[in-house]
């Protein structure tokens, strides 16, 4: 069941996005050569506690971190761990906060030091790919039409979009109804309505979409040893059009 969000619940999914904007923001500046992931894990945890945000991933489902930290070929859900980071990685960073009974839920894909021109343009399509998407989170439209947009995007690119993780409402629960699969024809599924609070979250590989996961249970990464890259945000269909909740000052 998909949970209409009204004006005043909406604000509130603002506030916690917007803490999750600001520790992503903070979190990208850390992103150097020589920097564990344990230690992006621990500023995050530090900043969300100064805000008296809770950690959102934490605990849920069992996931041991705050954060995930998706190296390379990680897609998502990588561990935070001692291993550093090297110039010319590429790095996810997902992270979410419960503030006042709601979610925040966001990530970005950034580079480490100076990385190669592929890495470059994965990322850049895969940001894109998600200003697609939201694109097409308007009132009438339908689910699917998301969908289309963030693949059609990226494979005209010569990506792939993975297929076994997906976009999902968001509120007063992490994961809401309805599902969003960044793939897919248009014109299916849920008729957007005002008020529908949606995370899309592409994630997009540089060469086959298969995805494996590891023995720890959570770090997904592809099957093809490719990059791997994902953005995510939180964005509310309106009657005036798309909203990002978790739009960082500056863009
Ligand atoms: N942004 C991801 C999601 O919405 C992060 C979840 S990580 C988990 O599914 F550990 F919480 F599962
Ligand atoms: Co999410």
């Amino acid at each position: 069941m998909v949970i209409l969000k009204s004006p005043k619940e909406i604000e509130k999914l603002r506030v916690s996005n917007r803490i999750v904007a600001d520790i992503l923001c903070r979190l990208e500046d850390e992103v150097k050569p020589g920097v564990d992931t344990l230690y992006l894990n621990d500023v995050a945890e530090k900043l969300a506690s100064e805000k008296d945000a809770k950690p959102a991933f934490k605990g849920y489902k069992g996931y041991p971190y705050s954060l995930c930290t998706s190296v390379n070929n990680v897609v998502v859900h990588g561990l935070p761990s001692k291993k550093q980071l090297v110039e010319g990685d590429i790095i996810s960073l997902d992270f979410g906060v419960l503030f006042d009974g709601y979610y925040g839920d966001a990530a970005i894909t950034v580079p480490v030091g100076k990385v190669s021109r592929t890495a470059m343009r994965l990322t850049r399509i895969t940001r894109e790919a998600l200003y697609k998407g939201i694109e097409k989170a308007v009132p009438k439209r339908r689910l699917s039409d998301i969908s289309y947009a963030i693949q059609s995007y990226v494979e005209a690119a010569g990506y792939s979009v993975v297929r076994i993780f997906v976009g999902h409402g968001i509120g007063s629960s992490l994961h809401e109804d309805p599902q969003i699969p960044n793939f897919g024809k248009p014109g299916m599924g849920a008729i957007l309505k005002p008020g529908m609070t949606l995370a899309l979250e592409p994630m997009v590989n540089e060469k086959g979409y298969e995805v494996d996961i590891l023995e720890d249970g959570w770090t997904a990464i592809t099957k093809d040893g490719g990059l791997s890259a994902h953005f995510e945000h939180t964005v509310a269909v309106t009657e005036n059009g798309p909203v990002i909740l978790s739009e960082r000052n500056g863009g």
